[in-house]
């Protein structure tokens, strides 16, 4: 197969789609590999790492699709990238087409077939595409927000773990699921007095029996929410309800009970975050002050460390990439069903129910379209 990887180009887009390391499995399987030049840029990729591992780069990304029967990316494809697109090219990326009616429509409209990282699915029920970036974004998430308490950025000037003699910051995590472990246990090692909140018993039972010691967990009811935050130097926001917006778990009205200069690091944010405050912000521009108390809401964390980020998503696609590859999409979904979970798109039909409920566009089944 012929894998074709462009640069991103959405705003404030690192990441690429293939590492040289990815390509160069690629290459060993047989396939052919073209890169738009300087795509592994921004995550510190140079193109001779990927003619070292045997691809061959191009100028344009136009010559990337052009010419390519797969596509590899990051994010959706822009207006731009979508017109570019083919009958019969098989796009693998995120997508989150949901929320995006123009993306849908003309991803239809181009006759392509669209896998999205973001609904493949593995045998525990998780996510294992979304998972790398969360596990970025949780382990982000007390590094942002310790800067964001030095007095400078407008913080309360207090040091995660504190000196002898003086206590560590106390931080709250709201959402024990992956950012949450992730968040907690970084903050745990910069020093950080840390509780996870959650409202899953058995979610907690896993968090005790793993790093008791380390941190605590607590019920995430409102009473005790609102009396932890009230206590934090820092909370993190790290709940999902999976296909609906975050609840608001912390009102504005609570934010006069915090000390101020508190941080406040809303990882949820992508998902309309899960204070009443929050609202999304850039790394350019990443914080902002409601009556004291200092927000920190990038929805897209994992671009601040575009390198680890890039490896950890290609670590996770490789063998999904590879065996669309190998055996082509009908083969390689008909083979594995978390795989086919991925499908949202063939020649002009959605093929993914949650996708078609919200947009009020007609379903086929993902088996359906494997026949056509
Ligand atoms: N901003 C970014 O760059 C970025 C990056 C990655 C992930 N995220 C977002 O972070 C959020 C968390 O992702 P995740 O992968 O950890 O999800 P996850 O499903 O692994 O964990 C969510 C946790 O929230 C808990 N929860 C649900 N409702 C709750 C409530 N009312 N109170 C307390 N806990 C509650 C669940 O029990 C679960 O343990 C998502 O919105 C995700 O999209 C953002």
């Amino acid at each position: 197969m012929h894998i074709g990887c462009p640069t991103e180009i959405k705003p404030q887009e690192y990441r690429v789609g293939l590492t040289p390391n990815a390509a160069r499995e690629a290459v060993a399987h047989g396939h052919r590999v073209t890169l738009q030049a300087g795509a592994g840029q921004g995550a510190g990729f140079t193109d001779h790492d990927y003619v070292e591992a045997g691809a061959v780069v191009v100028d344009t990304a136009e010559e990337v699709f052009a010419t390519a029967d797969m596509i590899v990316k990051v994010k959706e494809p822009q207006a731009v990238e979508r017109k570019m697109l083919r009958e019969g090219q098989l796009l693998f990326t995120y997508l989150h087409l949901a929320p995006d009616p123009e993306q849908t429509h003309d991803l239809l409209a181009s006759g392509c077939t669209a896998i999205a990282y973001e609904t493949v699915t593995d045998s525990s029920g998780g996510l294992p595409l979304l998972a790398p970036m969360s596990e970025v974004a949780g382990r982000l998430a007390p590094q942002v927000g310790a800067w964001t308490l030095q007095k400078a950025n407008g913080g309360r000037g207090v040091l995660m773990g504190g000196v002898p003699g003086v206590s560590p910051a106390r931080v709250v995590v709201i959402g024990g699921g992956v950012v949450g472990t992730h968040a907690a246990r970084v903050a745990a090692g910069m020093g950080a007095d840390v509780t996870v909140l959650d409202r899953s018993l058995p979610r907690m039972r896993y968090l005790d029996d793993t790093f008791s010691g380390v941190f605590k967990t607590s019920f995430a009811s409102a009473g005790n929410t609102a009396e932890l935050v009230a206590e934090a130097d820092m909370v993190v926001g790290a709940v999902l309800i999976p296909g609906a917006a975050a609840p608001k778990l912390v009102t504005r009205a609570q934010l006069s009970t915090m000390k101020p200069g508190a941080a406040i690091v809303d990882v949820a944010i992508d998902q309309g975050g899960c204070f009443e405050t929050s609202r999304a912000t850039t790394h350019d521009d990443p914080i902002y002050d409601v009556d004291g108390i200092m927000h920190y809401c990038v929805a897209n964390m994992p671009g601040a460390v575009a390198r680890t980020s890039t490896i950890a998503l290609g670590n996770a696609t490789m063998p999904f990439m590879l065996a669309l590859a190998d055996k082509g999409w009908r083969e390689a979904c008909a083979d594995d069903p978390h795989l086919m979970a991925g499908l949202n798109v063939h020649a002009g039909k959605l093929t993914y129910f949650a996708v078609g409920k919200a947009l009020g566009i007609d379903v086929i089944a993902p088996s359906l379209a494997l026949k056509q």
